[in-house]
């Protein structure tokens, strides 16, 4: 049964009657750029065929109940007002309170929910949520719906109620994607492209089923470390930085701050791996894709250092695969997941030849998604 189904089949369960809507709203894998996001820097993230989905009807007042298949939970608040609280219901919460923020009025509704975006994965799980709480508040207060507008709502959620410092990368992934491409987004100005992905690979997530949340992690620290370089180097962001300029004035910085450096040094070449690597996709020049992520993943692990065992692991039994053009770790790092590109008609094996290898070293079973590139978050009225 497909997820729309299921969440029609919950809400009938749990609210009786017909919901007036469907939404989905994807996961999404990052193909290449890295903690370039908060950098106003460049990315390439596709949105992938694991989702988050709501059957939902509009209520008469202004409450919000929604149950969650997954956790077997209801979520209840009125949008008048709420107080923070924990869990999955956050992340609806959190789009309630900046939809509001930003003067727009809010109708209650009643939903069931379901997703099959791992949690805590690199995956964006978080932002699927968002997406797909954005589309239901939209759907039943009659809001119009502009993707990029709502995208940038959802990261206000997640920075202002959740509390994590996230980039704008996710939100517009979940939000703006084209089936068969990936997004090439400028994370400054927020301008867009769908570039469509070559033709015979396939892009495989590896799950190392290692865990780290981004609350409280390393990931605020780097965003610091990345504000003092470019203090230092006197730009607005290191997005503006050459890697001339880097390499020209950067020496003192080495010698007052190393880690600084080195985060500096990963964002201005990651950020010109992103150009290449949308160069290369447009080209469909697979080979050079894939030796821009292999480059991307030793920068995160030396320079930015967001990388872990487990990941190196998953990282290095890919590349030592025949039909692997390259591959890396993807999303905040720490633990989740790698990306890897490879040949289609042998993504199957390649699976297989990785599971076995990251067994061996790890004594840990990852899992293997390959995954196709999905439209951004929907709407599907019923009635
Ligand atoms: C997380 C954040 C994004 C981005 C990545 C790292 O996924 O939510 O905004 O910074 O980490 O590239």
């Amino acid at each position: 049964m497909i997820r729309g189904d299921v969440v029609l089949q919950g809400f009938d369960e749990q609210f009786g009657g017909p919901p007036a809507c469907l939404v989905c709203a994807p996961g999404r894998v990052n193909l290449i750029g890295e903690h370039t996001d908060y950098n106003d820097g460049f990315v390439l993230p596709m949105a992938i065929d694991r989702a988050i989905w709501i059957a939902l009807r509009p209520r008469d007042d202004r409450r919000v109940r929604v149950y969650s298949l997954d956790y077997g939970q209801t979520l209840e608040f009125s949008s008048l007002g709420f107080e923070r609280g924990q869990g999955w219901g956050e992340y609806i919460k959190g789009v309630a309170y900046a939809l509001q923020a930003e003067g727009y009025a809010l109708r209650g509704w009643e939903g069931a929910l379901s997703g099959n975006v791992p949690k805590g994965a690199g995956l964006s799980s978080s932002a699927a949520l968002e997406l797909a709480a954005a589309r239901a508040f939209a759907a039943v207060s009659g809001l119009d719906w502009q993707a990029a507008r709502m995208a940038r709502i959802c990261q206000r959620a997640e920075n202002e109620w959740v509390g994590v410092q996230c980039g704008i990368m996710d939100q517009m992934a979940c939000a703006v994607s084209r089936e068969g491409h990936a997004l090439f987004l400028d994370c400054r100005s927020l301008e867009y492209e769908h570039v469509p992905l070559p033709q015979d690979i396939a892009v495989v997530v590896l799950d190392t089923s290692t865990r780290r949340g981004l609350v409280g992690s390393a990931y605020n620290e780097r965003r610091e470390q990345c504000q003092a370089a470019a203090r230092f180097f006197r730009v607005k962001a290191l997005r503006d930085l050459s890697m001339e300029q880097f390499e020209a004035r950067g020496k003192r910085l080495k010698e007052l701050e190393q880690a600084a450096w080195k985060r500096a040094r990963h964002i201005v070449s990651e950020n010109e791996r992103v150009l290449a690597a949308a160069q290369a996709m447009r080209r469909g020049d697979a080979a050079r894709l894939g030796a821009l992520f292999n480059q991307s993943h030793a920068s995160l692990r030396d320079d930015f250092e967001v990388s872990s065992p487990a990941l190196d692991q998953i990282v290095e039994a890919a590349q030592a695969q025949p039909a692997c053009y390259g591959a890396r770790m993807t999303g905040a790092g720490f633990g989740g997941c790698a990306v890897a590109l490879v040949k289609q008609e042998e993504a199957g094996e390649f699976g297989a030849a990785v599971l076995a290898a990251y067994r061996r070293k790890s004594g840990v079973e990852a899992r293997v998604y390959v995954c196709q590139a999905s439209a951004g978050a929907a709407l599907f009225p019923l009635s």
